[in-house]
């Protein structure tokens, strides 16, 4: 059908007819057909629809409504329509006229409601909280730990909770009288695995699967039949270091890189302290004591009065652990040591009982984000 045009701000101006194609503002012989009236009727309701705006639908309703639209209009050339049709067009057209003055009604009410505006925005009113989460202290302590020594060039290696005893116990040259393999010491689950007493073993898995230089730490949980207590609990974490060169590795390297890490972990002024002990996996061993942050070494409760904190044990690794993972124990050098976690976190923290680390009390937890 052709256009009506409306020049804009011109309303009810009707240029050209538009009841049907070519009419042209006269009247056609013959008046309009059924299918052109549903043709106009859809365009207007699909106008109606998209009129975004009061001045639009306006627009909209002069064109198809007004006294010189287009249904007027029609109305008009009612009389040209075959008496037969007659009744079917007047019908159609009555039905348009009431489906559109009614959409008409409902998008003015649409458009004016405040919905139409968009939501309502109250920017006076408080933000929403959203509550983030933090790593748990065992977690930030590990990833302390893991990043002062990538400085040093060791990397991260993993090995699983459940061991075997030849990577717990025998490779690490413990007897197998050794009370630690004792049952009231270790969970042992069936046959020859057990729950890892220590992160040694993975000393044992990396060595026996890379040739030297090997420079790691290990962080992970370990399980012991111990009675929990303030400092003591039956699952726990360490981080264990192995370094392993063909080039001489000494003693006094094992010192100053446990000492260089105690000043990047406590800062500058905590003083380390070695003592000689036993493993059966190093020769000679030691353990690590950092002095008390809480007292500075004075003595006080945290450290039992002594003014020092078992940190770590360490030492050169034994020649037969070397056999044992197929190394010559001739032409290697190297050390380990083994740290606990938990000791770090309480000393760094002052928590002054391990198990609330693991009672998962927000209100505790939350001081660490
Ligand atoms: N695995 C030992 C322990 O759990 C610590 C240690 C690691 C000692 C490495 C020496 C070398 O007590």
């Amino acid at each position: 059908m052709a256009a009506a045009f409306l020049l804009p701000g011109d309303d009810d101006v009707l240029l050209s007819c538009l009841c049907r194609p070519g009419c042209a503002g006269q009247e056609m012989e013959g008046g309009m057909t059924v299918a052109e009236l549903e043709t106009m009727e859809r365009e207007s309701l699909d106008a109606a629809r998209g009129a975004m705006d009061a001045a639009a639908l306006d627009q909209v309703r002069v064109r198809y409504v007004g006294r010189n639209g287009l249904i007027p209009a029609c109305v008009k050339q009612m009389k040209d329509v075959p008496a037969a049709e007659r009744p079917e067009s007047g019908k159609r057209l009555h039905a348009w006229r009431a489906g559109l003055e009614a959409l008409l009604e409902a998008r003015k009410a649409e458009l004016a409601a405040p919905a139409a505006q968009g939501p309502a925005f109250d920017c006076t009113l408080p933000g929403r909280w959203h509550a983030t989460g933090a790593a748990h202290p065992v977690s930030q302590v590990i990833e302390a730990v893991a990043r002062i020594f990538a400085r040093l060039g060791f990397s991260v290696a993993d090995g699983p909770d459940i061991e075997n005893a030849f990577n717990n116990f025998t490779a690490l040259n413990t007897a197998p009288h050794h009370p630690s393999m004792d049952e009231a010491d270790t969970f042992w689950l069936d046959g020859d695995r057990l729950l890892r007493t220590q992160t040694s073993p993975v000393q044992i898995r990396v060595m026996t699967r890379h040739r030297p230089p090997v420079r790691i730490i290990t962080p992970g949980r370990c399980y012991r039949r111990d009675t929990t207590d303030a400092t003591h609990s039956a699952n726990f974490h360490q981080v264990e270091g192995l370094y392993v060169d063909t080039r001489p590795v000494s003693l006094a390297d094992l010192k100053s890189t446990l000492a260089h890490f105690a000043r990047e972990m406590m800062g500058p002024g905590v003083g380390v302290r070695f003592r000689p002990h036993f493993f059966p996996f190093t020769e000679p061993s030691v353990e690590v004591d950092f002095s008390c942050h809480v007292c500075g070494g004075k003595g006080c409760r945290v450290c039992k009065m002594s003014g020092w904190i078992e940190i770590a044990g360490a030492g050169m690794v034994d020649p037969r652990v070397y056999r044992f993972v197929g190394y010559d124990p001739e032409s290697v050098y190297g050390y380990a040591f083994g740290m606990g976690v938990e000791r770090i976190a309480m000393i760094q923290y002052g928590i002054k009982d391990i198990r609330s680390l693991y009672e998962n009390d927000v209100r505790f937890l939350s001081q660490f984000g």
